[in-house]
């Protein structure tokens, strides 16, 4: 069957990565989505497995229409049998970007009355519209005068991984932290570190990935387990063949550090619920007096913006950040994701890599720098500046 996962403008390649990985057919990356094909098996283990997925989606009903009166007919002819009973909660959500409804919510309203209506019809009862937490989730695509429906089998947001508590002012969403991870090309052999972890989505993700462990582990509920066809068995299969224990030992490390005492306690709250035992550790610090570990490693961090700070100093930590790095973390590969571009600038290294991201609504940039040991000349050609 044809699927569908979305993700976040920049990661589509990471995540049709992913999906190869995980044995997906006929793959073809799109703007913020990835279309594919697979079973009910890949479906299941894709909502599971996926770390840069927002939701898996599989379209079941596909028309082009003339007007609105014409969108109504068309949504009437479907059979919502086939994919919810009466008693289930439901709601509609999606994109819509056509010159027939100048309102966008109003063919999601549409969508809502056909299936009521057609319980009503059927049945003389009506299923309830729950928005916060529905049991089947329908999402409807219209592209001018073509729509799709499709049921989002994910329900709540895969980034909703289960096991963030409590988080700072500006959490980096986990998705894009575990796509981060894949942009930087870490091997997961040497160290992990984020000098700025907040509540720790970066170092958590890493760790996850380190030890192999899906990133759902800690997640309950799906919406395709709500669908008639819901297969208990094969999901359990699935669920229960995954990795949820850490590997005995890693012989690198993966560290969080963040100067706030409160962060560094909710961080650490964070991983009470995911099997990562001693393969993660979290440190209160300043970043200036951070000491990383021994060996080379990758560092990926997100400073604070400025939205909460002086522009000066602003300026001032960027600066000091630049300086860290140069001092403190040679061998390292240093990324940093920011939405300031005077502050980069005070970084006063070449990035030998610049990404577009999206953090939430904010275009940042997402730089490399390559700390070598040495100078650049001996880097290069190994040999020693006379
Ligand atoms: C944008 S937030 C990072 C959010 C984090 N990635 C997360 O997912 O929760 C920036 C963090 O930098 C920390 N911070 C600010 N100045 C710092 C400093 N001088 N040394 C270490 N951490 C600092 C703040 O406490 C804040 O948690």
């Amino acid at each position: 069957m044809k699927l569908v996962a979305k993700t976040f403008y920049g990661l589509e390649q990471v995540l049709a990565n992913e999906l190869k990985e995980l044995g997906a057919k006929s793959i073809e990356p799109g703007n913020r989505v990835v279309e594919f094909s697979g079973d009910k098996e890949l479906l299941y283990r894709s909502n599971l497995w996926l770390r840069t997925a927002i939701s898996v989606l599989v379209p079941v009903h596909s028309f082009h229409f003339k007007d609105e009166d014409d969108f109504k007919r068309k949504l009437s002819e479907i059979n919502f049998n086939k994919f919810m009973n009466v008693k289930r909660t439901f709601a509609v959500k999606g994109a819509v970007h056509s010159k027939q409804f100048s309102y966008t919510k109003y063919p999601m309203l549409l969508l809502k009355d056909s299936i009521v209506d057609f319980f009503n019809d059927k049945y003389g009862d009506r299923p309830t519209v729950d928005q916060k937490a529905p049991n089947v989730l329908f999402d409807l695509h219209i592209s001018e005068n073509n729509c799709t429906v499709s049921l989002n089998s994910s329900g709540a947001p895969l980034f909703q991984r289960g096991y963030r508590k409590s988080t700072g002012d500006a959490p980096l969403n986990e998705a894009v932290a575990a796509g981060l991870i894949y942009l930087s090309e870490w091997d997961k052999k040497s160290n992990f570190i984020d000098v700025f972890c907040g509540s720790g989505t970066l170092p958590i993700e890493a760790a996850l990935m380190a030890n192999g462990i899906p990133p759902q582990i800690a997640r309950k509920y799906y919406s395709f387990m709500y669908w008639p066809d819901f297969d208990q068995m094969l999901w359990e299969q699935i669920y229960k063949s995954a990795p949820a224990m850490p590997k005995r030992e890693l012989n690198f490390k993966i560290i969080g550090s963040d100067s706030d005492p409160d962060i560094i306690l909710k961080a650490r709250n964070n991983i009470k619920a995911l099997p990562l035992g001693k393969t993660i550790s979290f440190e209160c610090r300043d970043f200036k007096d951070f000491n990383p570990p021994e060996g080379d490693g990758t560092l990926i961090s997100n400073p604070p913006y400025g939205e909460r700070m002086d522009d000066q100093d602003i300026l001032d930590l960027y600066k000091e950040i630049g300086d860290f790095f140069k001092n403190n973390l040679p061998g390292y590969a240093c990324w940093v994701l920011s939405s300031n571009f005077d502050a980069f600038k005070r970084i006063e290294l070449k990035p030998s890599k610049k990404i577009q991201i999206y953090n939430g609504s904010l275009s940042c940039d997402f730089r490399k720098y390559d700390i070598f040991r040495g100078s650049l000349v001996e880097h290069k050609y190994g040999v020693k500046k006379s």
